[in-house]
């Protein structure tokens, strides 16, 4: 049976059917699935029931899994260092008071970002799956960057292209107010360089690369880094590159980090129950090398 691919988004996200990623996978359905995911940038799989281990083991057939690094009780229930636990409840299933750290932190999911550019090789497709859904809110919203970039106005593209911005966790959660990083966090997680401007690995397409992260650019000072910063992030969120996912229990979506932002939407957090996994396929390379972006679909075509 061949995988069935369809459009829910006017310029990305396709659902896949015809395919059960409980278990392993013919290369045929790999190819397929890695071809789908080229070309439409997100991917909407139908898998209740989905365990944790199921997860995994779907994540792992399209590269190394990528450790999650932050402290136990912030992302996670689980000592598993690879699964996100992306919800407001506790470990034994309670809703978090409205206080809670693992709230404060995770707030930082509600702004435009793509996971993981905090760290020098950022990630490869994250995997995100619905276990349990509140009645109301709590949808992912999606960006096409690579459309954004279409559209941008030819001299914009020149001024921009080249230009390499600083991330780092700390900047994207001071925009809220969380400082509570421990001693080892700052020194696992010090500020890094992304290019701003990427050329998609796979098909050679260029996209916009930022998100709540990038907190400066070189070469800017800090007000000009913030207005274009800003620009960009507003500009590439408009309502014609975005697309808003509501979840169904048994929901996976897959998403290329590499061209794409996201965030999660309030929902009413002391009432209702938002429970989330996350696996994440580590990234091949950085997109900065030198301080200068690199082309990496020139790299991998001669890989
Ligand atoms: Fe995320």
């Amino acid at each position: 049976m061949s995988l069935s691919v369809s459009r829910l988004g006017k310029t990305f996200f396709a659902e896949v059917e015809n395919v059960d990623i409980r278990q392993p996978l013919a290369p045929a359905a790999i190819d397929g699935i890695n071809d789908a995911l080229a070309e439409h940038a997100i991917l909407l799989f139908r898998a209740p029931g989905l365990t944790d281990e199921e997860q995994m083991a779907f994540t792992e057939q399209f590269g190394p899994l990528e450790a999650i690094q932050l402290r136990v009780g912030r992302q996670r229930n689980t000592s598993n260092e690879f699964v996100a636990d992306m919800s407001n409840v506790d470990p034994d299933g309670a809703i978090l008071p409205a206080d809670s750290e693992k709230l404060a932190f995770q707030k930082g999911n509600e702004f435009w970002h793509t996971d993981s550019s905090f760290k020098p090789v950022p990630s490869g497709p994250s995997f995100l799956s619905a276990r349990v859904v509140p009645s109301d809110g709590g949808n992912t919203e999606f960006a096409d960057l690579r459309e954004a970039w279409d559209a941008l106005p030819a001299e914009r593209q020149e001024m921009i292209e080249g230009l390499v911005a600083e991330h780092s966790l700390e900047y994207s959660r001071a925009r809220y107010g969380y400082k509570d990083f421990n001693t080892d966090e700052k020194q696992i997680f010090p500020p890094v360089y992304q290019a701003m401007v990427r050329t998609h690995a796979v098909t050679g397409r260029k996209n916009l690369y930022l998100g709540s992260h990038a907190g400066s650019i070189v070469g800017m000072s800090e007000a000009e880094s913030q207005a274009l910063l800003k620009e960009l992030i507003d500009y590439a969120t408009q309502p014609q590159f975005v697309y808003s996912h509501s979840w169904t229990v048994g929901d996976l979506v897959m998403w290329d980090n590499r061209c794409t932002l996201h965030r999660a939407r309030p929902y009413p957090k002391q009432t209702e129950k938002r429970i989330l996994r996350r696996t994440t396929v580590a990234g091949a390379r950085p997109t900065v090398v030198n301080g200068v972006p690199i082309d990496e679909w020139k790299i991998e075509q001669a890989a």
